[in-house]
């Protein structure tokens, strides 16, 4: 009953799917994350008997009792990936290992389980095999997957769970920002920050998220679209958004990213863009880079534009800054070029519209 038990998934077919009719004209318009397909993915860890009981069954509830870890502490992981329909049939993934790799960082930084990467990339493609129908077409639509992780033994002592359930679910998505808008206004968060050096900043953990909302909310209230986090001990360095990396396109053509020091996470769409933009000949740094000059560059025009990525978010132009002591447009406001070329050539790759050429395509 150890690992390899439980990756042979047992196959339980929902006996009530959506009628063709009515996914289709879901799929038409799908609003990010409220939709979910008709199945989903479960298997459970026990200290004593490992990974077992992996199941694609009937998307469903779950029932918890009121003392589950997960409830109390937040032990709790996850992923987020797209599956996309390709043009001559069938459906592929994007680098799942990288997912996978992350998954199991995580599980060891919140003391969980962590769960053999063959059998996460697995579980996906099961789930993404058995729910095909749902991988909306057109530009900009994916099939969304958010495997996660809780702590599910019923206990209110302080400790790392001795039980765990993982599952992944899917729903079909379209863009993340509200349509028609070229770029997004940031906030910039002065009281608050995400992540401390030492802390959880490097993991996908549910806290990290709901220690944003306060800041998100603030962001909200400003009429911005997401808030820039800065670094924790200076309150200076440019760290990333609430759920999405930040480059910065320069006047000679070179871009720039905040280093991957600990405090923000390591995004997939972030390392794929680094690649792309080398491959196009533009010098890229990893390099930190302070919020006075940002605003001084932007305004000077060294600064020709500024994006977001991450799997949700996709690439995005930033548009506009703003905070206390801040406001300030990139560019002309608008999407910039490079941003354009950046985010062509990740989304013909996804879409398999060009040659893969860096084996990132997993075809089912
Ligand atoms: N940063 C944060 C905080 C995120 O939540 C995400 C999204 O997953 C990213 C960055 C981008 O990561 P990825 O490109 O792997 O989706
Ligand atoms: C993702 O891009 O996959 C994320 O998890 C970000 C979240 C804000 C939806």
């Amino acid at each position: 009953m150890r690992t390899s038990d439980a990756q042979t998934l047992i196959v339980e077919k929902n006996p009530n799917p959506v009628a063709d009719s009515e996914r289709d004209a879901l799929l038409l318009n799908p609003v990010f994350g409220r939709v979910f397909t008709d199945h989903m993915v479960t298997i459970e860890y026990s200290r004593e008997r490992g990974w077992q009981n992996g199941k694609v069954r009937p998307h469903a509830a779950l029932q918890l009792d009121l003392a589950t870890l997960v409830l109390h502490y937040a032990q709790e992981i996850f992923e987020g990936m797209k599956a996309y329909r390709l043009p001559e049939g069938g459906s592929t993934l994007f680098r799942p290992g990288a997912n996978a790799r992350r998954f199991r960082n995580s599980a060891e930084r919140l003391a969980m389980a962590p769960l053999p990467e063959e059998l996460f990339i697995e579980s996906v493609r099961a789930l993404v095999r058995i729910d095909q129908k749902w991988i909306p077409g057109g530009d900009g639509a994916a099939l969304y997957i958010r495997p996660f992780m809780i702590a599910t033994e019923a206990v209110l002592g302080m400790k790392p769970s001795a039980e765990y359930l993982y599952c992944v679910v899917a729903c079909p998505v379209g863009s993340y920002f509200k349509v028609g808008s070229p770029s997004v206004t940031l906030w910039i968060s002065d009281q608050y920050t995400r992540a401390a050096p030492g802390g959880t900043g490097d993991a996908k953990c549910g806290g990290n998220y709901a220690a944003s909302l306060a800041a998100q909310a603030e962001a909200t209230r400003e009429g911005c679209d997401q808030v820039v986090f800065l670094d924790a001990v200076e309150r200076r360095w440019v760290e990333e958004l609430g759920g999405m990396n930040v480059f910065f396109v320069f006047d000679d053509g070179s871009i720039q990213t905040p280093p991957l020091t600990g405090t923000i996470l390591p995004g997939i769409t972030r390392d794929s863009l680094i690649v792309l933009a080398r491959d196009m000949g533009l010098a890229v740094r990893e390099e930190p880079y302070a919020i006075d000059q940002w605003q001084e560059d932007a305004l000077s025009g060294r600064l020709r534009e500024a994006f977001a990525c991450g799997t949700a978010a996709v690439v995005t132009s930033i548009g506009n800054v703003k905070g206390r002591q801040y406001n300030f447009t990139v560019g002309d406001g608008g999407a910039g070029p490079v941003t354009g070329r950046l985010k062509d050539a990740l989304l013909d790759i996804q879409n398999g519209r060009v040659e893969d050429r860096h084996g990132w395509l997993d075809r089912l």
